[in-house]
């Protein structure tokens, strides 16, 4: 089975949203690829973020930089195809709402994407498990999703170890992403249970160089 490398991935949530190129900047800045760019529908979740014309906007000035986009919509199936012209690298869905989540994950793929699939820290892991054949990523939410700058919910630990005992178990090699209140307090647990891909806003644009001291990276 093959080990995945360590990737921090910022979310420019919890960077100055006067200046998200700028936010970017600093991402690539500390040597990093990954940009994590929430995208909230103001249903799913109860706040509004960004649209596809902010990725296309990072990605056309940052060709070089991973967007791993994190789509918190109850009809994630109507914007593959906008985010995926904008210029999206991944697109993670997630398993609570009503939509054929299959032939999302299947449209991300035809799309020339990466796919993730999302889960809320009161989800059961058992929600996640028939897609994982499915898909690059699996990303483990520790907060209720909506909001940066939250407490990072230790319920997330189990399904950390949980997931990764699936994939090997099932000889798997997706991506665990762990997404919420992460700190460099709390990030060498998450990568110890499995976490090889580690999102942060608060934490990276507040604390950087301790939090990628503590994850090593
Ligand atoms: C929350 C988002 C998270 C959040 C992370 O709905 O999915 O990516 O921006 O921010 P921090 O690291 O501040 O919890
Ligand atoms: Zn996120």
């Amino acid at each position: 089975m093959v080990k995945n490398s360590i990737e921090i991935a910022p979310s420019i949530l919890g960077g100055d949203h006067a200046a998200l190129g700028e936010a970017v900047a600093q991402i690539k800045a500390a040597g990093l690829t990954w940009v994590h760019v929430d995208v909230m529908d103001g249903h799913f979740v109860p706040n509004l973020s960004f649209g596809p014309g902010v990725v296309k906007a990072l990605k056309a000035r940052y060709p070089e930089m991973f967007f791993d986009v994190h789509l918190m919509l109850d009809n994630p199936h109507l914007y593959i195809d906008a985010f995926a012209k904008a210029g999206a690298d991944l697109i993670s869905i997630h398993v609570e709402p009503d939509y054929p989540i299959a032939s999302t994950l299947d449209e991300i793929h035809l799309a020339g994407k990466k796919s993730g699939i999302v889960f809320n820290p009161m989800t059961p892991v058992g929600d996640v498990a028939p897609y994982l054949p499915r898909v690059d990523l699996v990303l483990v939410m520790s907060v209720q999703p909506g909001f940066g700058g939250q407490s990072f919910n230790p319920v997330a630990l189990e399904k950390l170890s949980a997931l990764s005992a699936m994939r090997a178990e099932m000889k798997l090699n997706f991506r665990i992403e762990i997404d919420g209140g992460i700190t460099a307090k709390n990030v060498g647990e998450c990568i110890a249970r499995g976490a090889d891909t580690i999102v942060a806003g608060t934490e990276f644009f507040k604390n950087e160089k301790a939090l990628l001291e503590a994850a090593k990276v």
